[in-house]
């Protein structure tokens, strides 16, 4: 079975429920539940035997070591992160708690669990480390997109946290043969986004009337992709991934942020016209800019597509358009996330027990 981590979490909980839907091998899924966390994600699992949820740190090296020496773990898929930049410039320590001392600890974990496998066992096993085109840092408007072998230039202490992390992993293969693969993906979108994002957060302004912040001049690029795309990407990169390699996975769909939000604001016009008539694109409004921010990133996905035949199934015309709808569909799933309804519900969930069932 998986161990996976973070799977509580918006890429983490997409994954889960398309992994159960394509396989019968059953996850445990820890996830410490921070306001990032979100059970409902995973409604549509409950009483489903193949997912166990603990609710529990990746830094807590006894429960880890607990979960991988009392089940039949094959691979370790790692999500769980501190992941919005915005939070990472208010407050980088969790980030580093998290994202770097945690992820030494679920590696330190994994080793000794995997040291103690047989032969087979060690060879077929996998640790798949889920990072972010951050890492390589900003591109210039010409410059080619980030292939693998992009030098590291992190920018943010988000960034940063996640490259110490994915250096730790790339040191476990070199120095102890642990088989890892790691993945370099680029902005995601899709159902289950938590609207501290710039596309849910702007979906949802929108809707309730509020105006849609645009940093600094809204020329700033980034490249998406669908997350049931990157989903698939890690099930192939997991399956067949060559171990100490890693993968680029990106949309080949660059888009300056106030384009996103003008399409976004085009399908909210023809979903749900807004009373007066007016287009949601008046409620755009230009504020200050993220310190730091990062001008533009775009992921070569070649090598991907080349030696493992991955590639997006999703257009960005057709992924925005479900994002939305998605949205649109799930009013329910807003309002509790929107309310902090979620996590009182977590609270008492887990008044009582330490993880759920
Ligand atoms: P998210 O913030 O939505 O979810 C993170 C999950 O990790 C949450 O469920 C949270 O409760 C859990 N978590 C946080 N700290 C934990 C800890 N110490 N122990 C256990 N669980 C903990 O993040 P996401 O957007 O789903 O991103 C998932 C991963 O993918 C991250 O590693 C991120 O760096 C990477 N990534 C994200 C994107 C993107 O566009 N969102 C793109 C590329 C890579
Ligand atoms: O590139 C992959 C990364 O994408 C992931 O590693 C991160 O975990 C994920 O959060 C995301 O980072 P970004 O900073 O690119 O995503 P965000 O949605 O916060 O912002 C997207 C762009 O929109 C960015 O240029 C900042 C801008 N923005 C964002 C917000 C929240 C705005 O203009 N206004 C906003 O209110």
């Amino acid at each position: 079975m998986l161990l996976v981590t973070g799977g509580a979490g918006f890429i983490g909980s997409n994954f889960v429920l398309d992994w159960l839907a394509e396989h019968d091998e059953p996850i445990v899924n820890l996830d410490s539940l921070t306001y990032a966390g979100n059970l409902r994600n995973l409604d549509s699992l409950a009483g489903d035997p193949r997912h166990q949820f603990v609710r529990g740190d990746i830094g807590d090296s006894r429960l880890v070591a607990g979960l991988l020496a009392g089940h039949p773990i094959r691979a370790v898929v790692h999500f769980a992160a501190e992941s919005h930049v915005d939070r990472s410039i208010h407050g980088p320590e969790a980030f580093i708690q998290t994202n770097i001392v945690g992820t030494f600890r679920l590696l330190e974990a994994t080793r000794a669990h995997w040291a103690a496998l047989d032969a087979g066992g060690r060879e077929a096993f996998r640790f798949v480390q889920v990072s972010t085109d951050e890492v390589y840092g900003s591109l210039t408007p010409d410059a080619a997109a980030f292939t693998e072998t992009h030098r590291y230039e992190p920018n943010s202490p988000y960034s940063a946290s996640k490259a110490a992390a994915d250096h730790l992993v790339r040191s476990y293969h070199h120095t102890y043969g642990l088989p890892v693969l790691t993945t370099n993906c680029s902005n995601n979108y899709g159902p289950f986004h938590f609207p501290e994002k710039l596309i849910p957060l702007c979906i949802l302004n929108a809707l309730s009337g509020r105006p849609l912040p645009i940093y600094g001049d809204g020329r700033q690029v980034r490249d998406w992709l669908y997350v049931k795309d990157h989903c698939a990407a890690i099930r192939r990169v997991l399956a067949a991934g060559r171990p100490g390699e890693t993968y680029n996975i990106g949309g080949w769909n660059e888009q300056a942020n106030l384009d996103v939000v003008r399409t976004l604001c085009g399908i909210l016009d023809e979903e749900r016209p807004r009373a007066d008539g007016h287009s949601y694109s008046e409620q755009i409004e230009f504020v200050k800019d993220r310190p730091g921010h990062d001008r533009r990133y775009a992921i070569d996905a070649r090598k991907l597509e080349r030696e493992l035949g991955w590639r997006p199934a999703e257009t960005f015309a057709t992924g925005i358009r479900k994002t939305v709808r998605w949205y649109l569909d799930h009013q329910a799933w807003v309002a509790d996330v929107t309310s902090g309804g979620y996590r009182e519900w977590i609270e008492t969930q887990y008044a009582s027990s330490g993880s759920a069932p």
